[in-house]
């Protein structure tokens, strides 16, 4: 059986474009694959983060996982920073990193411009979500269209590693939805829809309400046109709700415009509101089941030793293909 893994960082609470660019792809490939599902904690930290605040997303995010319908009985769900091999390889990984190629990383240079104060740890991001991938010999990385560039970076580590000490690591793929992958600010649609967008109305998040959900479609720019159709590039704001719509509901965008012919944009938000309301009506049900209980704790110590059982046997391959430490009979 292949090996998926996948992480999301608890820095804020999700939004739709975190769950149809990742999470409900994660539900569906439980199936088929192996699966260890991460709440990335370590990365999270790379800036500043309240500690209460921080504690209280990574519970969260484990909630929502679960909720969203990962079943621990098919993967594996931990915390990052539970297992401490993943720190581990992701200090080796940086002795094999050079700073050229992580200055490179889009992700850097968007969180870094203009701060005085940038952490060492937001630079060296990426081996640390290298180590996460290469310690589970991960074959497939389902993720959304933002994380390519690190998943090629991982590529390019681990087969920089296996030339240059022994060949362990399993070079990972990144999956990627056809649709969905980038799912774009309500606001300002031709930028990627974010946790942490100032504006609360760029974003809708899992657990908005109803009345939330649409007045923030109601209020999504769209343009003068008027009509329902799909053109990314010069009609991101309509083609982003459709997007949405189809993602939700399964539909083909297709057969979305040819329902709309004709209609304008206040029959379609309204209809698209109800669209989303009704698919995360479910899953917010449950999250408030989860959130308090003590099965999300017992789902995380298994996972977590689950997960640290496999991650510290390829942490020792590569201790011993770097000479570090000693070799022990037993
Ligand atoms: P994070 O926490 O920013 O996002 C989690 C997942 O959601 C996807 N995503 C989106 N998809 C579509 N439209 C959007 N607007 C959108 N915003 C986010 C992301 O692509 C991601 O799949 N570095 C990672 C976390 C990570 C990781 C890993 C992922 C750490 N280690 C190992 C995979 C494997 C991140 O910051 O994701």
């Amino acid at each position: 059986m292949k090996t998926i893994f996948s992480g999301i960082q608890p820095s804020g609470t999700l939004t739709i474009g975190n769950y149809l660019g990742a999470l409900r792809h994660f539900v569906d490939l439980q199936n088929e694959y192996n699966c260890y599902f991460c709440i990335v904690d370590e990365h999270a930290v790379t800036v500043p983060q309240d500690r209460l605040e921080l504690r209280k997303n990574i519970r969260s995010l484990a909630a929502l996982y679960l909720a969203s319908g990962i079943d621990p009985d098919k993967s594996t769900l931990f915390i990052q920073s539970e297992v401490s091999a993943h720190t581990q390889l992701g200090w080796i990984l940086q002795c094999v990193a050079y700073i050229g190629e992580l200055e490179r990383m889009t992700q850097f240079k968007d969180k870094s411009e203009g701060k005085e104060a940038v952490s060492a740890g937001l630079l060296t991001y990426p081996p640390l979500m290298a180590s996460d991938i290469l310690l589970y010999n991960t074959d497939e990385v389902p993720v959304g269209d933002d994380q390519k560039q690190h998943i090629e970076l991982t590529r390019d580590l681990a087969e920089r590693f296996n030339r240059k000490y022994n060949d362990i690591f399993t070079i990972p793929e990144a999956r990627i939805p056809k649709v969905g992958a980038r799912i774009m600010s309500l606001q300002t649609p031709t930028k990627k829809m974010s946790k942490s967008d100032e504006n609360q109305k760029a974003t809708i998040f899992m657990l908005d309400d109803p009345k939330k959900i649409e007045k923030k479609i109601k209020s999504a720019v769209t343009d003068s046109v008027g009509t329902i159709e799909y053109d990314k590039e010069n009609r991101p704001g309509i083609s982003n709700l459709l997007t949405i719509y189809s993602s939700f509901s399964g539909e083909s965008i297709d057969a979305i415009v040819e329902k709309y012919a004709g209609k304008g944009y206040g029959d379609f938000k309204q209809d698209l509101a109800e669209v989303v309301v009704n698919a995360l009506a479910p899953i917010q049900a449950r999250y408030q089941e989860l959130i308090e209980s003590e099965e999300l704790d017992e789902v995380l110590d298994l996972g977590a030793d689950k997960a640290q059982a496999q991650a510290s046997k390829m942490l020792r391959k590569a201790k011993k293909a770097m000479g570090l430490g000693r070799v022990r009979k037993k």
